[in-house]
């Protein structure tokens, strides 16, 4: 999304997730996209009647109007505020920018030319801002059937194609050498017609995803047919045939502003399904390969293993062979279980892990049921504390997902535990942190916490397990923010907001930094405790910050990338024994 859809988005769930009593409408359609509308009117979003000013005593119940990105004219806006409901601005900042500057120059007495589709919202507002001196022209001709003007402004649609700017502006100086142009196109739409114009050389065909009545998508589209490129517009991955890829070595992907990345997901994911069907390389089979691994948890399940012989390795404890088996298959199990638990999320935020599970639903069931079994195993292996611990693991998975009892979920305002915002970070960070501290009180002699020191070193396996983890979670749910919360998710980045868990990341990065360093003092593997540092606080921190800002197609790379930290963190405990 741009910035002012995203803005209208997030305004409107705000509207919908307080809204106690009474109905919240929309004015027009918030945003030119369907599924995005489809899933707000699901969420309980109407649309305000056009003919609201006579039907007004019917819409008694309703609390709430948003106006939509593309603004309002002025005179409706006050209509609708001497009503008694309450009146949310969704206008994109950037609109109302456009709107304030016509205002002021039709006061200082022009008129106003304003290049544009007529009957588009945007543009309906602006002439209502220009208060009958506003004049829309479609394309060039349509300048010189214009009225003679003595002052004259020209603006443009904040969508319009900019590289069409130029010739609009000359022919509205020619006639009128006086007047003023305002380019008032709109960063985003500039941004996304110069990828489209990019990626229209360096492709072969062009894939345009967005709404049909999105005038910046329609744009898009223009551009990508104007290359001579073979171009199709799809709202989503179902219209697109294989058909269309055949012959073509490489497919250019863009967006409209109004697109959710999940739609655009959706439609990465297709294509890079019909892509993989045709690779036959070397290298090809190794990312088919990674993909597998990291698809079927089996790689997050060797993250576990990893960082559990690294921890206890940070104690100075060599876990036995089967302590890696343990983590490995209950790590892989559980996630799996999570992702069949979680089929929204799989099907919308990680697209690629949606289509595999699909795909090989059957097959990855009876791998999860053969995880539990071999972790089990290992647990009994290891003693009847281990095989506790991990039968306690099992049943607070269980609780987390049923209904809370009745004194409880009015407490929490909740119907389960999963839905607290915190839930999902904070439960799998303490699965993780109580399984892998299990061997550190097995260790000979006992770390068992009946001494200061022993309960001390516990306690710091404890917090590096349970930190890293926490972090690692908080890291997948920024990627997914704006998906979770169109899907009601409500992950600890929705409830607090992208800035706030921002800072909520920076000291989490800051406090496992200062457990790692303060164990350096009283553990007797302090260079491994470094080693973590660089494995952990400082690897989230590079990638969160240089990479996880931006948007991710959610494919199986993400997930390869951020595992990736637990892997890594065995590389110490190897260089260690070498040493
Ligand atoms: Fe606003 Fe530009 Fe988007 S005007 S709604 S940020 S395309």
């Amino acid at each position: 999304y741009c910035f002012g859809v995203r803005r209208a988005m997030n305004l409107a769930f705000s509207c919908l997730e307080q809204s106690r009593q009474g109905d919240i409408y929309s004015y027009g359609p918030l945003i030119h996209n369907r599924q995005a509308l489809d899933l707000l009117e699901n969420k309980g979003l109407k649309l305000w009647p056009e003919d609201w000013e006579t039907n007004f005593p019917t819409l008694i119940g309703a609390t709430t109007v948003i106006i939509r990105a593309h603004g309002l004219a002025p005179e409706t806006e006050s209509a609708l505020r001497a009503t008694n409901v309450s009146v949310v601005d969704a206008t994109c900042p950037r609109v109302a920018q456009v709107q304030r500057l016509v205002t002021s120059e039709v006061d200082e007495g022009s008129d106003v030319v304003i290049w544009g589709s007529s009957g588009h919202p945007e543009v309906e507002g602006l002439l209502g801002y220009a208060g009958g001196r506003g004049h829309v022209v479609a394309q060039l001709e349509d300048i010189e059937l214009l009225p003679p003007f003595e002052k004259v402004l020209l603006v443009a649609q904040t969508t319009q194609d900019y590289e069409k700017w130029e010739d609009i502006s000359q022919a509205v100086l020619s006639r009128w050498p006086e007047s003023k142009r305002i380019n008032t196109i709109c960063s985003a739409t500039v941004n996304r017609q110069k990828e489209a114009r990019r990626l229209s050389t360096e492709c072969q065909g062009l894939v345009v995803v967005g709404g049909r009545n999105s005038g910046n998508t329609k744009r898009l589209f223009e551009i990508g047919k104007a290359a001579g490129r073979s171009t199709i517009s799809v709202e989503g991955p179902e219209e697109i045939d294989s058909s269309f890829v055949e012959g073509l070595s490489s497919v250019g992907l863009v967006a409209g502003a109004s697109t959710p990345l999940w739609q655009l997901r959706a439609v990465h994911q297709k294509l890079a399904s019909l892509s993989r069907s045709s690779e036959s390389s070397p290298f090809a089979f190794a990312k088919r390969f990674m993909r597998a691994l990291v698809l079927s948890s089996m790689y997050l399940g060797l993250g576990g293993g990893c960082l559990g012989i690294a921890a206890a390795g940070t104690v100075g404890y060599a876990a036995p062979d089967y302590f890696f088996g343990l983590f490995f298959f209950f790590v892989q199990a559980m996630h799996l279980l999570n992702s069949f638990l979680d089929p929204i999320s799989a099907r919308y935020n990680e697209p690629d892990r949606g289509s595999f599970l699909k795909k090989y639903g059957f097959y990855l069931l009876l791998l999860c049921f053969g995880s539990f079994v071999l972790s089990f195993t290992a647990a009994a292996l290891a003693g009847p504390l281990v095989l506790m611990v991990l039968s306690l693991l099992c049943l607070a998975r269980f609780l987390y997902e049923i209904r809370l009892p009745f004194f409880l979920s009015s407490l929490l305002g909740v119907k389960s535990a999963k839905e607290l915002s915190f839930g999902k970070c904070t439960s799998a960070a303490m699965g993780w942190a109580v399984l892998l501290t299990a061997p550190a009180l097995l260790s000979s002699p006992p770390l068992l916490p009946h001494t200061l020191s022993g309960f001390f070193q516990v306690s710091v396996i404890f917090l590096i397990v349970f930190l890293q983890v926490l972090c690692r979670t908080l890291l997948m749910d920024f990627q997914d923010s704006l998906g979770d919360r169109m899907f009601g998710r409500r992950t600890l980045v929705v409830a607090l907001g992208w800035k706030v868990a921002e800072k909520f990341l920076s000291a989490l990065l800051c406090a496992w930094s200062m457990v790692l360093f303060v164990g350096c003092f009283f553990l007797p593997h302090w260079p491994l405790l470094l080693w973590l540092w660089i494995s952990g606080p400082l690897f989230n921190a590079v990638i969160f910050w240089r990479f996880m800002k931006k948007p991710s197609f959610g494919d199986f790379k993400q997930a390869l990338f951020i595992d990736s930290q637990f892997l890594l963190s065995v590389i110490g405990v190897a260089i260690w024994k070498l040493i």
